[in-house]
């Protein structure tokens, strides 16, 4: 069973739309999925509950109780994949988290702004020697230029997942309980969330 993590001080990165969006491409690529809200704002929650039928199974795990739970649904044969969505916050239970997993994908949108306040929970994976890479996150397809640059800047300082652009078909598909890729399945949000599942489902592979 692997562990995924979405984690990023800087609240409205995309960790929870990534979160769910790439749960439902895992699915779809024959994983068997929990998402875990560990956010006390249980932003998944409504999401998580029309999602329950759909084959995806959602739960909300206290960030004390992580450890407990995580060794207990090990157990469980049939999950072979739990993705944590994380608070956008800093403090033991996000290190938790950060410790469970095999791999941390750090959602960042591209402004200088945004770059800067992704150093912390860089700088906690380091000292944690924890595994993890950048996705930029929301990126605008039309001015490539400023996307390149965010790029080569978070090139830098680690890994750098295929990035995902501001599609409506996120925006939707958080409101609907549906992942990007199924909004418009033949949509360029749907292609992009599958090459991230995929890098970072490469990723989980080489840490073990
Ligand atoms: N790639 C994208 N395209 C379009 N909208 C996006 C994209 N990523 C995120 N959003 C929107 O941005 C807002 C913030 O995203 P989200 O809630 O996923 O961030 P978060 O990192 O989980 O925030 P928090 O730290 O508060 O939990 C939401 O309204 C979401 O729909
Ligand atoms: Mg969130």
């Amino acid at each position: 069973m692997k562990v995924l993590c979405f984690a990023s001080q800087k609240g409205g990165s995309g960790k929870s739309t990534l979160a769910a969006s790439v749960a439902v491409a895992a699915r779809q690529a024959g994983e068997r999925v929990v998402v875990v809200d560990l956010d006390p704002q249980g932003s998944l929650a409504e999401w998580g509950r029309m999602r329950e039928a759909k084959r995806i199974v959602f739960r909300e795990v206290e960030p004390s109780a992580l450890v407990r739970w995580l060794a207990e649904t090990r157990k469980v044969k049939a999950v072979s994949l739990v993705i944590l969505d994380t608070a956008g916050t800093f403090g033991p239970e996000v290190d938790t988290a950060l410790k469970q997993s095999d791999f941390t994908l750090v959602p960042v949108r591209p402004s200088a702004l945004d770059l800067r306040a992704a150093r912390p929970t860089v700088e906690r994976l380091k000292s944690l020697g924890r595994r993890f890479g950048f996705v930029l996150n929301a990126t605008n397809p039309i001015t490539q230029a400023r996307t390149a640059d965010a790029l080569a800047a978070l090139e830098a300082g680690g890994l750098v997942a295929p990035p995902v652009a501001d599609r409506t078909d996120l925006r939707d598909a958080a409101a609907s309980g549906l992942g990007g890729v199924e909004v418009n399945s033949a949509g360029k949000a749907a292609a992009e969330i599958a090459a991230l599942w995929q890098w970072a489902s490469a990723q989980m592979e080489t840490s073990t």
